[in-house]
């Protein structure tokens, strides 16, 4: 661990019970040994969310999510580990050692801890000029806009005046020094003339993580005028790349999509007419680093971009990115208007909320993007067209959904579903010939599909021996961590079979011993596989034989792929538990 000793995160760890945190932020249902609730992860109907007691950690049968009661608030405060940690020590009244933070570490911590105050001062200071005398204008401009009160505290609105220096003053007279002023990207400061504001007779925006900490500001001035916004540079507590506006409002939305804009104003125009679950990125194009923050929260974003070549272009960037991280994306059309803050404006709400259930699937839109290339009067180039169409077509793996698309296509651009069938097979044919692709053919699928399967198993094996540890006794002389194939869970299993060989199994303890967030959400997973329900003792037993036999005929195969041809030793503890596994099959039957 970065900071603290194991002996301390264990200590931290288990004096808070996770159902106890836990409670705290989600409604939990207890159900047998088991606490269920709404994951606070993503958005659903039907409680997916579980937190064992027993085994102190959490997992969410829905999204993936994971962990033990550090993770937990990693996740949901978006806390670093030692965050976490100083979080839980608190809490539990334990006092930790200062020193044990390396001393840079603890410089940064601090410096992040003070730009967030800074923020935090600055947007408090900003939102008070606006209800002033001297923010007026801005008051009058964000009204003209159609903004009303209750918007304004909501988003937490402000003004910046027209003096250049006054919010470096109160700074200043707040005790905070140049330094720290510089990093918070609010000032700049100049050999000759001092320190200057960044932002001066700008209304302002300000930015805010998932959980509503100014960690940055867009500033828009009052009408026409070059740049028509200004945002904060990215410092230590501001990435562009991280960070959604309005997300810290949208993630508590019970829709279950997510509408994604270009603009602040955008943002803000939509919760004000209801749509509590609208987030743009922050003056930068998105990037997959958006789209992973995204699919924590939603499966399905409804892009509702700017009508025009920009806001196009926009969609076609995000649309893969964001089927990269396994979200469906639709778009919504705002034609004949230029953004959704202009169409609410003219239309209403009750007309945009029609345009979202009118939004196109996202690839018949690339497609119809596609056309525009094309002139399809012409019968070379519409043949172009389609072949074009066709290639596209193929990046779908799966049969069944290629076919959908060759028939929406082919419905749409009147053509015989036959005709368009086969060009798409041709297409294949060749693509496989002259380029690498992946296969049409439903060959690599079955590869995942097995390695899935394995993967369940071991899951499978390592929950079962967690629940019920006098299963080790049956199955450890056929069984051992080194028989768990996939890397993560053979260092896994290495901590269970070591912990159980010292009398107790902790599986949160084994979690904190991953740094990674996203490790410790699959250990969370690996000890909280779904077990299926069995009913009577035999077959479980059954089950249980079953499991034994595919892990180890996994293993076996796996080192007798890997086996040095030198290694004697190897290749004789291969043959004997060959010979122990033809055994066991057999006694299984
Ligand atoms: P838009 O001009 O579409 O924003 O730019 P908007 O919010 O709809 O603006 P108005 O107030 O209604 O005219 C989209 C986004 O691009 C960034 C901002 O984040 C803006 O919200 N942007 C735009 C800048 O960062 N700088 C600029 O000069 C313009
Ligand atoms: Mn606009």
């Amino acid at each position: 661990m970065p900071y603290y000793s194991d002996e301390l995160i264990e200590e931290v760890r288990s004096a808070n019970d996770i159902v106890n945190v836990i409670s705290d932020y989600v409604r939990l249902q207890k159900k047998g040994s088991t606490h269920f609730g709404l994951c606070p992860f993503h958005n659903e109907k039907t409680p997916s969310f579980s937190v064992s007691q027993n085994k102190q950690i959490y997992h969410c049968f829905g999204c993936g999510a994971g962990g033990n009661v550090i993770t937990f608030l990693m996740q949901y405060e978006n806390y670093t580990f030692p965050e976490a940690l100083q979080a839980l020590a608190q809490r539990a009244g334990i006092t930790l050692p200062r020193q044990e933070m390396s001393s840079r570490a603890k410089q940064e911590a601090d410096k992040r801890a003070r730009i967030l105050e800074v923020n935090k001062t600055a947007a408090k200071y900003f939102y008070a000029q606006l209800r002033m005398e001297q923010g007026q204008g801005g008051m009058q401009y964000l009204k003209r806009r159609g903004l009303e009160s209750e918007t304004l505290k909501n988003f937490g609105l402000g003004y910046s005046n027209k003096y250049s220096d006054d919010l470096y003053k109160y700074l200043r007279q707040q005790g905070y020094e140049d330094e720290l002023l510089k990093d918070s990207g609010l000032v700049t400061i100049d050999e000759k003339r001092g320190g200057r504001d960044k932002f001066w007779n700008r209304v302002m925006f300000p930015i805010m993580d998932v959980n509503s900490r100014v960690i940055g500001f867009g500033g828009r001035v009052m009408g026409d005028g070059e740049p028509k916004y200004l945002n904060s540079p990215e410092t230590m507590i501001f990435d562009k790349s991280r960070n959604l506006y309005g997300l810290n409002i949208a993630r508590k939305s019970r829709k279950h999509f997510i509408l994604l804009c270009e603009g602040y104003m955008d943002v803000i125009a939509l919760h004000q007419a209801g749509f509590d679950n609208a987030v743009a990125s922050l003056g930068t194009s998105f990037t997959e680093g958006h789209a992973n923050l995204l699919k924590r929260y939603t499966k399905e974003v409804y892009c509702t971009f700017d009508s025009d070549g920009a806001g196009i272009k926009a969609a076609l960037r995000a649309i893969p990115m964001l089927k990269e991280a396994g979200i469906t994306a639709r778009i919504v059309r705002m034609k004949p208007y230029k953004d959704p803050d202009e169409f609410i404006k003219a239309e209403g709400a009750d007309a945009y909320q029609k345009r979202i259930e009118e939004a196109q699937n996202s690839f018949l839109f690339e497609v119809e993007v596609l056309e525009h290339e094309y002139d399809l009067n012409d019968p070379e180039s519409k043949t172009a067209f389609f072949h074009a169409v066709a290639r596209k077509i193929l990046t779908f793996e799966e049969e069944l959904e290629r076919n959908n698309y060759i028939e929406a296509v082919a419905e749409k651009y009147q053509t015989g579903f036959e005709n368009l069938r086969k060009l798409v097979a041709h297409q294949g044919t060749r693509a496989g010939l002259t380029r690498e692709r992946k296969p049409l053919k439903s060959g690599i699928s079955e590869k995942k599909k097995k390695e899935d399967g394995m993967k369940q198993s071991q899951k499978l094996m390592l929950t079962w021996l967690i629940e019920e540890p006098e299963l080790f006794e049956q199955v450890s002389p056929y069984l051992g961590p080194e028989d768990f194939t996939e890397e993560l869970y053979q260092k896994a299993a290495k901590l269970v079979f070591s912990q159980h060989q010292e009398g107790e199994i902790s599986p949160a303890a084994i979690i904190s011993m991953f740094v990674e967030e996203e490790q410790q959400r699959e250990i969370a997973g690996l000890f909280h596989a779904r077990l299926k329900e069995v009913t009577t003792p035999a077959e479980k037993e059954k089950a249980l034989w079953e499991t034994v036999i595919r892990l180890k005929e996994n293993s076996i195969n796996d080192r007798s792929r890997h086996l040095e041809p030198t290694d004697m030793e190897g290749l004789q503890k291969l043959i004997a538990d060959k010979k122990e596994l033809e055994r066991l099959k057999k006694q299984s039957v």
